[in-house]
């Protein structure tokens, strides 16, 4: 029998979640999806994709979808609210989320009772994944720790640049490319305050996992301003304004820094010249013995001529297709967080499907 799925949000991640529910698994049946936008409201979700009409309507309404029969939420949207979250597995449905979620032993107190609650309420379970946040900060660094017999460092630099990234919600709008740079802070907006929590969790993730008995994670950030003005899609990113963002969450114990967590971010492709220049994509670094490094990028083709939007919506393929392919493992979880470092090693059960 197929699992009955809610896509919740059509984001960039989300269409992807959606077009691979409907092509590519016929384990998984779309029940309902959950629209924010009003344009988008009452419209045929294959309409929404660009296709043939597929009979099950996009929707603004919370309650209507609270109240379908489900097994599982495919949660995507920009921002996180917990009272959505929290209904809907109270009210037996499972939740996959790239949104938040990604340490839950380490989220404030508060928030983690009251999403438990409501797991043992609906008898069901919550698992936040993607890419990073999610398999490169999680699974890909356990799975090579298999191999230590001591780890001295680990180290994950992501090199980005997001000038091709068609969601300027998330890059302007969230992270704030294109604000002056003293706005730039670890809590000085809600977003970035947010963004911060979800990196140092996975510090405290691949801590926790690997034993590491860290006593804090420290979180700085580095705002670097334009020189030049950017066109970015329909923004203009002003010379003198933020146009890169270096991250450090550093997981230390006894003053040492055991794990990191990098990011080197730009919007322009001003890449400032004191920065580190791993390649382009996810850099892992395991020092100790032995001492490991594999590096992580992901392309629309390493064969075929492909636009750049084809290689930057890979990106988000990848992370829409983590939480997807977790969903029968998270359906038939004991009830709970359901974490990388819980659930069972998630692959592809479909990828060589013939076609
Ligand atoms: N873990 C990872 O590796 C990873 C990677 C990329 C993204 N993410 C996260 O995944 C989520 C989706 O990313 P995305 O790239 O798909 O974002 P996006 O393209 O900006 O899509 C945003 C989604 O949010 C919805 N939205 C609109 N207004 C909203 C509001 N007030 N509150 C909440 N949601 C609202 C939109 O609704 P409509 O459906 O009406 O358009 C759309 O579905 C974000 O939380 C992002 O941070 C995680």
């Amino acid at each position: 029998m197929a699992y009955r799925v809610i896509q919740w949000g059509t984001g960039a991640v989300g269409v992807e979640t959606l077009a691979a529910t409907l092509d590519d698994r016929p384990d998984l049946e779309l029940v309902g999806v959950r629209v924010y936008s009003d344009a988008k409201n009452g419209v045929d979700v294959g309409e929404l994709l660009g296709r043939a009409p597929i009979g099950v309507r996009a929707t603004t309404d919370v309650q209507a979808i609270l109240d379908l029969q489900a097994d599982c939420v495919v949660y995507t949207p920009r921002v996180t609210n917990l009272d959505d979250v929290c209904a809907l597995l109270a009210g037996g449905k499972n939740v996959v989320t790239t949104a938040f979620l990604f340490h839950p032993q380490r989220m404030p107190e508060h928030d983690r009772d009251r999403l438990l609650a409501a797991c043992a309420a609906g008898g069901t379970s919550v698992h936040g994944s993607g890419l990073n946040p999610g398999n490169l900060s999680g699974a890909l660094p356990l799975a090579l720790s298999g191999m230590s017999r001591r780890i001295d460092k680990i180290t994950l630099q992501e090199r980005a640049d997001w000038s091709d990234y068609d969601s300027t919600h998330i890059t302007f709008d969230n992270m704030s490319f294109g604000r002056p740079v003293n706005e730039i802070g670890v809590g000085t907006t809600e977003f970035l305050a947010f963004n911060n929590e979800l990196f140092t969790e996975q510090v405290w993730l691949l801590a926790d996992a690997l034993g590491a008995d860290i006593d804090e994670v420290t979180s700085s950030v580095e705002a670097v301003a334009a020189r030049h003005d950017h066109q970015i899609f329909d923004h203009v990113l002003e010379a003198g304004t933020t146009a890169g963002q270096r991250w450090n969450w550093v997981g230390v114990r006894d003053g040492e820094p055991l794990v990191e967590i990098e990011t080197l971010w730009t919007v322009g492709n001003e890449y400032p010249d004191h920065w580190p220049r791993p390649k382009h994509g996810w850099t892992l670094t395991i020092e100790g013995d032995p001492s490991m490094q594999t590096h992580f990028f992901a392309l629309a083709s390493f064969t075929r001529e492909a636009t750049m939007a084809e290689h930057v919506r890979a990106a988000n393929v990848a992370t829409a297709m983590q939480v997807l392919n977790a969903v029968p493992a998270v359906c038939e979880a004991e009830p709970g967080f359901a974490t990388l470092a819980t659930l069972p090693l998630i692959r592809s059960h479909t990828g060589f499907r013939r076609r």
